[in-house]
């Protein structure tokens, strides 16, 4: 049975519809039944069956479009979004069509936010095909694309209209990215979903081995976290902000790293480590609670190699985050109530300390 989740507010209130095949005929063409033509975005590495199974929803139905993008973060590109645009101008699209993100962030990031701009705004669906594009970022209307300059400083906030989440879709995705999505899942456990908490404790052991079933319901829970606080905070102006747990040290470790050999979400995971051991420095969360984390992490098979990093090597990244604002680092910090919270007070000392 099919799990549906309702994010956002009206008018730009969506479904989530997570399934082991949520890609349907019925799922996908009920909602674009007054569309005319479809552009579908995916990637190089995503598996070429999943792009036949839309085609062949698609067709006799619908008039369109595929355009496959380089696998890759190189991809969410000034260059790439153009050539989306101008294809979709010589092909005369309008705003009664549609665009489709099959992929993973990249796809989804570059697609949504090609949607948001082209006339100004036409509607997208995502059809995410990794475990964390399927649990954080084809949900909650993040779009954007990559300058010299920095990671996402190019976007708009643009729900999709639709997200259908095949559980399946797991079954191809590599080790690396596999590890990568759960290191988003348990960020959402981290911050206060009890529920998936237990669930990750309880079955690490079917979540290594990729039990849909189980994974169908890690995503359930991640998802409506997520649902909660940008249905809340749609702008990131307050709330929203306690989803970047771990973010700020996982961005500088991405950079630190040059964005190679170690993907968002492993980077996060470390993230969460410092994060945490800085809340217990901080006296917000005990001596067990932190071993909590740490332990969750190790069960699930993940890399929490935080001590590989030193404060001093990492200090000009973590300044440089975007979370720095006039001049004062923010951190999202846990408490005993296994709540998150942002603050700016904190002790510099205790910061350093959690690298040791
Ligand atoms: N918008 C948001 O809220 C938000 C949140 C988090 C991350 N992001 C963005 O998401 C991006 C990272 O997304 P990602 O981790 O999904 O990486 P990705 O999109 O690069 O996908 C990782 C790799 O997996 C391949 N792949 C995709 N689906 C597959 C499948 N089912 N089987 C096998 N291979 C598959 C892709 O081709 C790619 O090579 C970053 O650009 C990040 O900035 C956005």
């Amino acid at each position: 049975m099919a799990r549906i989740i309702t994010v956002g507010k009206a008018p730009s209130k969506y479904n989530v519809i997570i399934a082991k095949n949520a890609l349907t005929k019925a799922n996908l063409l009920s909602h674009i039944k007054t569309k005319n033509k479809v552009f579908i975005v995916t990637d190089s590495g995503v598996p070429k069956k999943y792009l036949n199974e839309v085609k062949e929803i698609l067709k006799d139905k619908k008039k369109f479009y595929v355009h496959v993008l380089e696998k890759g973060e190189k991809s969410k590109s000034f260059s790439s979004f153009m050539t989306i645009q101008e294809k979709l101008a010589d092909l005369k699209f309008d705003r009664s069509d549609c665009m489709i993100a099959l992929g993973g962030g990249v796809v989804g990031d570059i697609t949504g936010f090609c949607a948001a701009t082209f006339l100004r705004g036409i509607d997208f669906i995502q059809i995410p095909t990794t475990l964390l594009s399927q649990v954080d970022s084809s949900v909650g209307g993040k779009t954007a694309i990559n300058i010299k300059q920095g990671k996402n400083l190019i976007g708009s906030f643009n729900n999709p209209s639709l997200v259908l989440i095949s559980s399946k879709f797991i079954e191809t995705l590599s080790e690396k990215e596999f590890n990568s999505g759960l290191g988003e899942v348990i960020k959402y456990a981290f911050i206060g979903n009890k529920k998936l908490y237990k669930l990750l404790k309880d079955n690490s052991e079917s979540i290594k081995h990729r039990q849909l079933k189980i994974l169908e319901e890690i995503i359930e829970e991640s998802i409506k976290t997520k649902a909660k606080i940008v249905t809340e905070d749609e702008k990131e102006s307050g709330i929203r902000a306690i989803l970047n747990f771990g973010h700020t040290f996982g961005h500088a470790v991405e950079a630190f790293n040059k964005y190679k050999n170690i993907t968002h979400g492993e980077a996060v995971i470390i993230g969460m480590v410092i994060a945490t051991k800085i809340s217990f420095h901080e006296g917000h969360i005990k001596n067990y609670q932190l071993d909590n984390v740490i332990n969750l992490i190790d069960s699930l098979g993940l890399n929490s190699e935080y001590k590989k990093y030193k404060y001093k090597d990492l200090k000009q990244f973590i300044l440089n985050d975007k979370k720095v604002s006039q001049g004062k680092l923010n951190l999202i910090l846990i408490n005993s109530s296994g709540k998150a919270f942002k603050t700016d007070k904190f002790n510099q000392r205790n910061l350093q300390k959690a690298f040791s």
